[in-house]
């Protein structure tokens, strides 16, 4: 007889957070995790954005509480952890998908632009952690979305590069900082396709053919395609993963000439 015992890449036991989760790859992972039988709450600055995703979860059979916060308010993330608390008991999963950005070159960009950029996408990790990480039950996971630009040059980015460089060097204290128990890990997606770079990326554009001919995978990503990595590092399955940056990019970054 040979033991063994395997832990399934499930989330169906977990309650997830899952702040910018309104639109694009946040709304998909919200989705993804209430179809897989998890309860959600997908929570952004829009009410309207927060009812109209959590009557999609409902359709999807999960749970879910209408909250709105803004990742720049410590006071409004406070709310959320209590309306998450006070629905579920407790949190398992906390994502972290808001998005900023400004393109605005490095001789040119203002203080303005870039604390916008930074004070949403990389002090927002930090202050969703903090105000968050402290409901979360034993074997809880965090996930920061993070993005290419944190490792390649790219033009036109500087405060958005930087940031995401943030998110993946603070991915790293915080998985340090708060093991055991809770394990923190990134998501670097490639070139999705979302409702706000869906004319960027458009078939015909200079930029998707560069995309399509660089990427292994030929193609740029549906947001769908990013479910999959946050339903592996939500659930039990990833236990022994953390402090990692997850690449989703159809092989983009590595890919040599
Ligand atoms: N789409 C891509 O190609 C791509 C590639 C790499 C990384 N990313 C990253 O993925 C994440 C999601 O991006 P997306 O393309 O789905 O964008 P999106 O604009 O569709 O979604 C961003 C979400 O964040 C919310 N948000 C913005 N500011 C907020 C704030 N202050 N407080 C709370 N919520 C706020 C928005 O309302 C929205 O729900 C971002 O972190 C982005 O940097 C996207």
């Amino acid at each position: 007889m040979v033991a063994y015992e395997h832990t399934p890449v499930s989330v169906s036991d977990k309650r997830a957070v899952v702040v910018g989760g309104t639109s694009g790859i946040g709304q998909a992972i919200a989705l993804g995790f209430a179809t897989e039988g998890a309860d959600v709450i997908a929570t952004s600055r829009s009410e309207d954005a927060v009812a109209e995703t959590a009557d999609a979860i409902e359709e999807r059979g999960g749970n879910t509480a209408r909250v709105t916060c803004d990742v720049t308010d410590a006071d409004s993330l406070e709310q959320l952890r209590e309306t998450a608390v006070e629905a579920f008991g407790g949190i398992d999963v906390v994502v972290a998908s808001q998005g900023a950005i400004s393109r605005e070159r490095i001789l040119d960009i203002g203080d303005d632009d870039w604390d916008f950029v930074t004070d949403v996408a990389l002090d927002g990790v930090r202050r969703v952690t903090q105000e968050l990480a402290p409901a979360m039950d034993e074997d809880g996971s965090i996930i920061n979305i993070s993005s290419l630009a944190a490792r390649l040059s790219m033009a036109d980015l500087p405060a958005y590069a930087a940031a995401k460089g943030g998110v993946e060097a603070f991915t790293r204290a915080s998985a340090k900082e708060l093991a055991p128990g809770i394990r923190v890990n990134a998501i670097a997606p490639g070139f999705v396709i979302t409702p706000q770079n869906k004319e960027t990326y458009a078939e015909g554009t200079e930029k998707r053919a560069k995309i399509d001919e660089r990427a292994l995978a030929g193609r740029v990503a549906e947001r769908e395609e990013m479910v999959g990595a946050a339903v592996f590092l939500g659930s039990d399955a990833s236990s022994y993963v953390t402090g990692e940056v997850l690449t989703v990019d159809g092989g983009f970054a590595d890919s040599a000439l």
